[in-house]
């Protein structure tokens, strides 16, 4: 059964979603829908029969594919966002952290949203959570430059709470276009908030990480957060399992596995 808050964060997320992407149109010169579209959209009732923020999101990402033509550049994306106040968290934050890397990495790294040393340097993993992931990406010999990192929401929720519904609705189109854009061979979802707003699931970590999942034809491979990584330690199964998953995500770009084993 629908209970009246869930109804509520449901209809909050479309709200904000449909907001987002109204005000992006806006942006790109659409001024008005058509009365015309408008009156045959709700006659046959399309409107209601998918859900808008699912309806965008599709559209974001396969939009590519119909016009590859239309390639838009991470500069154009983060233009798009300007000053963002789409959601809640433009009011409290220092800085909008928009994403980092490689433009045409084969990998990316999306995490859950930005803390405070992300939010007072503006870029995506930078404090300690950002050192465990650095680790983990040395560890793959890669470099940080090689691969693409961002967040499910640019703007810190205040005290390094989750992201709301309503304030993922607002910033995921920007993600996906993101992800769009930079188009990578495989993404990782570090940690629960990112792979269940990429898998639109409400399926927990620890059953979803250890497999590839499909994103719009893309291999995502949920795994643990980082943060989750500091607190069971360098040398626990948790982080054993990160490394699988990291292994099954190099093996799947075909690149070399190095060897690691369990100090004991
Ligand atoms: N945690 C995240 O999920 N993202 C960051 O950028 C930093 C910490």
């Amino acid at each position: 059964m629908t209970t009246h808050s869930t109804r509520h964060s449901i209809q909050s997320t479309l709200a904000a979603s449909l907001t987002a992407y109204l005000e992006d149109l806006q942006e790109s010169g659409v001024d008005g829908i058509p009365p015309e579209l408008l009156t045959a959209a709700v006659a046959d009732n399309s409107l209601q029969r998918t859900a808008p923020a699912e309806q965008g999101l599709e559209n974001i990402m396969n939009e590519q594919n119909d016009a590859p033509e239309k390639h838009e550049t991470l500069e154009q994306i983060r233009k798009s966002l300007g000053e963002c106040q789409r959601c809640k968290l433009g009011a409290t934050r220092k800085n909008l952290v928009f994403g980092v890397g490689n433009p045409e990495a084969r990998l990316v790294f999306v995490g859950e949203g930005p803390g405070a040393d992300e939010d007072r340097q503006g870029e995506p993993f930078v404090g300690d959570a950002g050192k465990m992931l650095n680790r983990i990406i040395a560890a793959m010999e890669l470099n940080r430059e090689d691969v693409y990192i961002c967040n499910v929401v640019k703007c810190r929720p205040p005290q390094n709470r989750p992201p709301e519904s309503d304030e993922v609705g607002s910033c995921s189109p920007f993600l996906l276009r993101q992800l769009r854009s930079v188009r990578p061979e495989a993404i990782v979802a570090l940690g629960s908030s990112a792979a269940q707003a990429l898998l639109q699931t409400k399926v927990p970590i620890s059953k979803l990480r250890g497999k590839f999942h499909d994103f719009h034809g893309i291999p995502l491979m949920p795994t643990y957060h980082p943060s989750y990584l500091l607190r069971t330690g360098g040398n626990s199964d948790s982080f054993w399992s990160v490394w699988d998953d990291m292994t099954q995500v190099l093996q799947l770009l075909n690149l070399p596995v190095p060897d690691k084993s369990r100090k004991k």
